[in-house]
């Protein structure tokens, strides 16, 4: 394999925003971080080096990791966190991924501030499914709060839900100029008429799915998640946090200045619907004047779920001869999940609502070990880290009716449960939101790690055994590693365990992943000499305290 090499150092860096300057935490003092570049099956090495006061790791977002979940780089399941003063030799191996991805934090609510774009382009001997664009740029969406994360992370886990909002949200780090002191701090894109352009757009934010536009201009869809799709023409893009859209972009329209705009699509009531903004200016020679201030394009009503749902359902693979697509069909594992929202007692009187809210799939809110590891604790034998018992369901049928949302809620139990595949099963995983209602009822954005699969069918309402499978499309379903679940409606997905090891699989909106909302899968090695785990890097960062005989 070709290598690329990098280093990432974590430091607390000082940036200013919104007029506030804060220290936080960045690679190579960079926010958004380094994009890394590289193609289709090379191997990427990235030497983190943590220089900050925090623990920290790096994940690859939606880089399978072929046979090497050491460094997948997920607190408390793959490894302990590179402490203080430590560094680690992370070992990225693209295999057949290409297009956008992206490398985050994956500790605590670090991910705010620590993240940047993977970009795949083609091996050397291809090229892209469509005409070269004439230049890319990644676009990251991303969150601001003037106070520190990681005490907006502690009062929200305390019970203080309204820790979530952040400050202003940004693309490429900036909020654009409808936020308080934010005129100068815009993203600026400089197009020539006639080009085409490939946007690589990366939702990096903590808690929102984002719509995004461009005044008077359409776009291709032509690629989500590392992967290539139809091509969709459409005047705006859903895009869920964890997930990556690439998209063309044609200077067509008469030469001027164009804002850029991205607005949430849903929220907690009383929520920021200010949009971050940027400036698309044409270059070149024309006589025609400019707009002094370019008018903002119109978005679709706030918490218009089916809009964002509607979106997502026309994105299609390219299942071409050159992208053939391996739907699974002999499916050994079939699974109902169901994802919640459940209230716990408060511990305190603060609680925002009087109780705490915590989050559970098919009921259990999962905790991380404190101390150690799952990977570790597998490969190991050590007992008492986690139960290869994630609970089975089969589909039960809720009642979506207003009044009725907590009711459909079994008491979540906490644990560490994980559930077991065989290599090479055939999963096939329906996604049963529970919660009817705006506010902490929004959609799942569902993410796997390890595997990328097909998202297969979807719908309001009950999923339905008998009914909804013979629609399942099983021709050209879209393949990533992000599917955003309807809040009172279901997903199905197919994947194919062909990767040992311990993979997470979490909502990536950030609080209800903190809530509990995340299981894990182990794939166990198969037979063949490349069907294993390979052994762990030697320097895997230690977990603290160290192990004990009687932990073993
Ligand atoms: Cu992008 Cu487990 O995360
Ligand atoms: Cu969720």
């Amino acid at each position: 394999h070709a290598v690329v090499h990098h280093k990432f150092e974590v430091r607390r860096t000082s940036h200013t925003r919104l007029c506030t300057t804060k220290s936080m935490l960045t690679v190579n003092g960079q926010f958004p971080g380094p994009t890394i570049y590289a193609r289709r099956g090379e191997l990427v090495v990235v030497d983190v080096i943590n220089r900050a006061d925090a623990n920290i790791t790096i994940h690859w977002h939606g880089v399978k990791m072929p046979r090497y979940p050491w460094t997948d780089g997920v607190d408390a399941v793959t490894q302990c966190p590179i402490t203080p003063g430590k560094s680690f030799r992370q070992r990225v191996l693209l295999s057949d991924e290409e297009g956008t991805l992206f490398w985050h934090a994956h500790i605590d609510w670090a991910r705010a501030t620590v993240y940047g774009a993977i970009v795949i382009l083609p091996p050397k001997t291809h090229t892209y499914p469509f005409p070269k664009p004439h230049a890319q740029l990644p676009i990251l969406l991303g969150e601001w709060w003037n106070a520190d994360v990681q005490q907006v992370y502690e009062d929200f886990i305390a019970g203080g839900a309204s820790a979530q909002l952040s400050d202003a949200f940004l693309m490429n780090g900036q909020p654009g100029d409808q936020y308080p002191c934010s005129e100068q701090d815009a993203l600026k894109l400089s197009v020539q008429p006639g080009k085409t352009y490939l946007i690589r757009m990366v939702n990096a934010m903590m808690n929102f799915i984002m719509y995004f536009k461009i005044k008077d201009h359409n776009l291709t869809v032509v690629g989500t998640d590392g992967a290539y799709t139809k091509p969709l023409n459409t005047d705006h893009i859903a895009i869920a946090p964890g997930q990556t859209i690439d998209f063309l972009l044609e200077a067509n329209q008469p030469p001027g200045r164009y804002y850029m705009a991205a607005r949430v699509y849903a929220g907690p009531v009383g929520y920021n619907y200010i949009p971050t903004t940027g400036i698309m200016d044409y270059v070149g020679n024309y006589t025609r004047p400019r707009p002094s201030s370019p008018v903002l394009p119109s978005f679709p009503e706030i918490d218009d779920g089916a809009r964002s749902t509607h979106f997502s359902n026309k994105l299609r693979s390219l299942a071409d001869d050159n992208y053939p697509i391996k739907v699974p069909m002999n499916i050994t594992h079939n699974m109902f999940v169901t994802l919640s929202i459940n209230t716990w007692p408060c511990p305190t009187n603060s609680c925002v609502f009087g109780y705490m809210l915590r989050a559970s799939m098919n009921n259990v809110t999962m905790s991380l070990p404190e101390t150690q590891n799952i990977l570790e604790a597998y490969y190991k034998g050590i007992r008492g880290v986690f139960t290869p018992n994630f609970p089975a369901m089969t589909p039960i049928i809720f009642d979506f009716t207003e009044g009725y949302r907590r009711g459909n809620v079994a008491p979540a139990q906490s644990g560490t449960a994980v559930y077991m595949l065989d290599y090479n099963s055939e999963v096939e995983m329906v996604l049963q939101g529970t919660d009817y209602g705006v506010g902490d009822g929004v959609d799942h954005p569902m993410h796997l790690h390890g595997h990328s699969f097909y998202v297969v069918g979807s719908g309001y309402g009950n999923f339905d055994p008998n009914t909804d499978p013979p629609n399942f499309n099983l021709i050209d379903p879209p393949l990533g590693n992000m599917v955003a679940v309807p809040k009172n409606g279901w997903s199905a997905i197919r994947f194919k365990a062909n990767n040992p090891g311990v993979w997470f699989m979490h909502c990536h909106y950030e609080r209800h992943h903190s809530w509990g909302m995340k299981m894990a899968f182990i794939v166990r090695d198969g037979e063949g000499p490349n069907e294993k785990m390979l052994p762990p890097p030697p320097d895997m960062p230690l977990c603290e305290p160290p192990h004990t005989a009687s932990t073993i």
